[in-house]
Protein backbone atom coordinates (compact mmCIF):
# COMPACT_ATOMS: atom_id res chain seq x y z
CA UNK A 1 0.00 0.00 0.00
CA UNK A 2 1.09 3.47 -1.03
CA UNK A 3 -0.05 6.81 0.50
CA UNK A 4 0.98 10.20 0.04
CA UNK A 5 0.45 12.77 2.73
CA UNK A 6 0.03 16.55 2.45
CA UNK A 7 0.98 18.51 5.49
CA UNK A 8 0.42 22.08 5.85
CA UNK A 9 -1.13 23.99 2.06
CA UNK A 10 -1.67 27.06 3.39
CA UNK A 11 -3.68 28.64 0.59
CA UNK A 12 -1.20 27.76 -1.78
CA UNK A 13 -3.03 26.21 -4.87
CA UNK A 14 0.28 25.80 -7.00
CA UNK A 15 1.91 23.84 -4.22
CA UNK A 16 -1.32 21.76 -4.21
CA UNK A 17 -1.30 21.04 -7.84
CA UNK A 18 2.81 20.38 -7.58
CA UNK A 19 2.05 17.66 -5.20
CA UNK A 20 -0.88 16.30 -6.48
CA UNK A 21 0.30 15.56 -10.00
CA UNK A 22 3.67 13.69 -7.50
CA UNK A 23 1.11 11.77 -5.84
CA UNK A 24 -0.68 10.35 -9.28
CA UNK A 25 2.56 9.86 -10.66
CA UNK A 26 4.03 7.42 -8.51
CA UNK A 27 0.88 5.93 -8.35
CA UNK A 28 -0.05 6.19 -4.86
CA UNK A 29 -3.52 3.95 -3.47
CA UNK A 30 -4.48 7.02 -0.95
CA UNK A 31 -4.14 10.48 -0.44
CA UNK A 32 -4.76 12.63 2.89
CA UNK A 33 -3.84 15.69 3.75
CA UNK A 34 -3.04 17.18 7.22
CA UNK A 35 -5.30 20.63 7.37
CA UNK A 36 -3.77 24.32 7.86
CA UNK A 37 -6.09 24.93 4.68
CA UNK A 38 -5.91 28.78 4.56
CA UNK A 39 -3.72 31.52 5.34
CA UNK A 40 -0.02 33.31 4.28
CA UNK A 41 -1.56 32.57 0.44
CA UNK A 42 -4.57 33.58 -0.55
CA UNK A 43 -6.25 30.52 -2.26
CA UNK A 44 -8.33 29.15 0.55
CA UNK A 45 -11.56 28.53 -1.50
CA UNK A 46 -9.49 27.00 -4.41
CA UNK A 47 -7.64 24.66 -1.93
CA UNK A 48 -11.05 23.56 -0.32
CA UNK A 49 -12.58 22.94 -3.32
CA UNK A 50 -9.83 21.04 -4.78
CA UNK A 51 -9.26 18.84 -1.62
CA UNK A 52 -13.52 17.99 -1.93
CA UNK A 53 -13.21 17.40 -5.76
CA UNK A 54 -10.32 15.37 -5.54
CA UNK A 55 -11.83 12.92 -2.24
CA UNK A 56 -8.51 13.80 -0.58
CA UNK A 57 -9.51 13.13 3.19
CA UNK A 58 -7.80 15.29 5.82
CA UNK A 59 -7.82 16.40 9.56
CA UNK A 60 -8.43 19.76 10.74
CA UNK A 61 -5.55 22.12 11.81
CA UNK A 62 -5.69 24.98 14.35
CA UNK A 63 -5.84 27.32 11.53
CA UNK A 64 -8.95 25.62 9.90
CA UNK A 65 -10.54 25.45 13.41
CA UNK A 66 -9.80 29.27 14.53
CA UNK A 67 -11.03 30.32 10.76
CA UNK A 68 -14.22 27.95 10.91
CA UNK A 69 -15.16 29.32 14.15
CA UNK A 70 -13.95 32.79 13.52
CA UNK A 71 -11.94 33.01 16.20
CA UNK A 72 -9.98 36.36 17.21
CA UNK A 73 -6.36 34.37 17.00
CA UNK A 74 -4.88 31.59 14.58
CA UNK A 75 -3.51 30.09 17.22
CA UNK A 76 0.17 30.08 16.00
CA UNK A 77 2.94 30.93 17.38
CA UNK A 78 5.31 34.32 16.70
CA UNK A 79 8.51 35.06 17.36
CA UNK A 80 8.70 38.94 17.68
CA UNK A 81 5.62 41.78 17.44
CA UNK A 82 6.08 42.32 13.42
CA UNK A 83 5.37 38.80 12.77
CA UNK A 84 2.61 38.27 15.48
CA UNK A 85 1.16 41.81 13.56
CA UNK A 86 1.72 39.95 10.15
CA UNK A 87 0.24 37.14 11.43
CA UNK A 88 -3.12 38.86 12.73
CA UNK A 89 -3.72 40.84 8.72
CA UNK A 90 -3.32 37.24 7.07
CA UNK A 91 -5.43 35.42 9.61
CA UNK A 92 -8.51 38.24 9.35
CA UNK A 93 -7.99 38.40 5.32
CA UNK A 94 -8.89 34.36 5.48
CA UNK A 95 -11.40 34.71 7.59
CA UNK A 96 -12.96 37.75 5.22
CA UNK A 97 -12.22 35.71 1.98
CA UNK A 98 -13.15 32.26 3.17
CA UNK A 99 -16.88 31.41 1.55
CA UNK A 100 -19.54 30.09 4.59
CA UNK A 101 -18.56 26.86 2.05
CA UNK A 102 -15.34 26.51 2.95
CA UNK A 103 -16.16 27.48 6.51
CA UNK A 104 -18.29 24.31 6.27
CA UNK A 105 -15.64 22.61 4.56
CA UNK A 106 -13.63 23.41 7.36
CA UNK A 107 -15.25 22.88 10.34
CA UNK A 108 -15.95 19.13 8.79
CA UNK A 109 -12.68 17.83 8.99
CA UNK A 110 -12.51 15.08 11.79
CA UNK A 111 -9.32 16.11 14.54
CA UNK A 112 -7.48 13.06 13.52
CA UNK A 113 -7.88 9.45 11.11
CA UNK A 114 -6.93 6.21 12.12
CA UNK A 115 -7.06 3.35 10.04
CA UNK A 116 -5.42 0.06 9.71
CA UNK A 117 -2.87 -0.86 7.08
CA UNK A 118 -1.53 -4.38 6.16
CA UNK A 119 -0.10 -4.75 9.48
CA UNK A 120 -0.46 -1.68 11.16
CA UNK A 121 -1.75 1.19 12.80
CA UNK A 122 -1.49 4.63 11.32
CA UNK A 123 -2.68 8.05 12.93
CA UNK A 124 -2.95 11.56 11.17
CA UNK A 125 -3.67 14.38 13.00
CA UNK A 126 -2.43 18.00 12.87
CA UNK A 127 0.30 18.61 15.59
CA UNK A 128 -0.41 16.43 18.32
CA UNK A 129 -2.82 13.16 18.95
CA UNK A 130 -4.65 15.80 21.92
CA UNK A 131 -3.84 19.34 20.99
CA UNK A 132 -3.76 21.02 17.26
CA UNK A 133 -1.29 24.20 18.30
CA UNK A 134 1.29 22.54 19.79
CA UNK A 135 4.87 22.63 17.99
CA UNK A 136 5.91 18.75 18.29
CA UNK A 137 9.67 19.27 16.48
CA UNK A 138 12.33 16.90 15.87
CA UNK A 139 14.45 18.16 19.16
CA UNK A 140 11.84 16.91 21.50
CA UNK A 141 13.15 13.80 23.97
CA UNK A 142 12.38 10.09 23.23
CA UNK A 143 9.77 10.36 26.33
CA UNK A 144 7.86 12.82 24.60
CA UNK A 145 7.75 10.99 21.15
CA UNK A 146 6.17 8.06 23.13
CA UNK A 147 4.21 9.69 25.57
CA UNK A 148 2.42 11.15 22.38
CA UNK A 149 2.43 6.99 20.80
CA UNK A 150 0.19 6.12 23.83
CA UNK A 151 -2.01 8.81 23.15
CA UNK A 152 -2.74 8.24 19.70
CA UNK A 153 -2.89 4.38 20.32
CA UNK A 154 -0.55 3.64 16.56
CA UNK A 155 2.27 2.47 15.40
CA UNK A 156 2.72 5.42 12.57
CA UNK A 157 2.16 8.59 13.23
CA UNK A 158 1.79 11.75 10.64
CA UNK A 159 1.86 15.27 11.72
CA UNK A 160 2.88 18.34 10.43
CA UNK A 161 1.75 21.94 11.89
CA UNK A 162 5.98 22.74 12.24
CA UNK A 163 6.47 23.06 8.76
CA UNK A 164 9.82 21.29 9.15
CA UNK A 165 9.62 17.61 8.11
CA UNK A 166 11.50 14.50 9.61
CA UNK A 167 11.02 10.82 10.53
CA UNK A 168 12.24 9.12 13.81
CA UNK A 169 12.18 5.77 14.69
CA UNK A 170 11.96 4.83 18.47
CA UNK A 171 10.60 2.29 20.51
CA UNK A 172 9.35 0.47 17.17
CA UNK A 173 7.05 3.79 16.67
CA UNK A 174 7.18 5.71 13.45
CA UNK A 175 6.83 8.91 13.35
CA UNK A 176 6.85 11.37 10.29
CA UNK A 177 6.58 15.26 10.57
CA UNK A 178 5.19 15.31 6.42
CA UNK A 179 6.68 18.80 6.37
CA UNK A 180 4.48 21.74 4.26
CA UNK A 181 3.05 21.47 1.28
CA UNK A 182 2.31 25.35 0.48
CA UNK A 183 4.55 26.94 3.56
CA UNK A 184 8.13 24.71 4.05
CA UNK A 185 9.87 26.21 7.00
CA UNK A 186 13.40 24.16 6.58
CA UNK A 187 14.92 26.73 4.01
CA UNK A 188 13.64 24.77 0.57
CA UNK A 189 11.41 26.62 -1.30
CA UNK A 190 9.89 23.77 -2.75
CA UNK A 191 6.19 21.90 -2.09
CA UNK A 192 7.32 18.94 0.51
CA UNK A 193 4.85 15.79 0.78
CA UNK A 194 6.01 12.59 2.23
CA UNK A 195 4.94 8.71 0.84
CA UNK A 196 4.81 5.77 2.72
CA UNK A 197 5.18 2.46 1.04
CA UNK A 198 3.75 -0.53 3.78
CA UNK A 199 4.13 -3.65 3.69
CA UNK A 200 3.40 -6.38 6.63
CA UNK A 201 5.01 -4.51 9.07
CA UNK A 202 7.87 -2.29 7.43
CA UNK A 203 6.91 1.47 6.75
CA UNK A 204 9.35 2.78 4.03
CA UNK A 205 9.05 6.59 3.52
CA UNK A 206 10.50 9.50 1.19
CA UNK A 207 10.32 12.84 1.47
CA UNK A 208 9.70 14.55 -2.10
CA UNK A 209 10.45 18.00 -3.17
CA UNK A 210 8.53 19.77 -5.83
CA UNK A 211 9.53 22.77 -7.56
CA UNK A 212 6.70 24.79 -8.77
CA UNK A 213 6.07 28.54 -9.55
CA UNK A 214 7.03 30.04 -6.18
CA UNK A 215 7.14 33.88 -7.82
CA UNK A 216 3.47 33.09 -9.19
CA UNK A 217 2.09 32.96 -5.65
CA UNK A 218 4.63 35.69 -4.29
CA UNK A 219 2.83 38.13 -6.42
CA UNK A 220 -0.43 36.71 -6.03
CA UNK A 221 -0.09 37.29 -2.50
CA UNK A 222 0.83 40.94 -2.51
CA UNK A 223 -1.70 41.33 -4.87
CA UNK A 224 -4.51 40.33 -2.96
CA UNK A 225 -3.64 42.64 -0.37
CA UNK A 226 -1.73 40.17 2.08
CA UNK A 227 1.34 41.30 3.72
CA UNK A 228 4.39 41.46 1.51
CA UNK A 229 6.39 39.74 3.96
CA UNK A 230 4.71 36.07 3.22
CA UNK A 231 5.80 36.41 -0.17
CA UNK A 232 9.43 36.51 1.26
CA UNK A 233 8.97 33.77 3.50
CA UNK A 234 7.64 32.05 0.73
CA UNK A 235 10.28 32.72 -1.64
CA UNK A 236 12.89 31.88 1.03
CA UNK A 237 11.26 28.66 2.53
CA UNK A 238 10.92 30.14 5.97
FE1 LIG B 1 0.48 25.39 9.56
Amino acid sequence: MRIAVFGDIHGNIDALGAAYRAAIERKTDRIYHLGDIGGYAPFVNEVAEFLAEHNIEGVQGNYDETVGKDKEHCGCRHENEMQAEMMGLGFNWTKKRATQKTKEYLLSLPFRITFTCEDVNIALFHATPTKNNLYWTEDRDNGFFLRMAAKADADVMVYGHTHKPYRKDIGGKVFINAGSVGKPRDGDSRACIVLLEIKGRTVASEFLRLPYDVERVASAIVKNGLPGYFADMLREGR
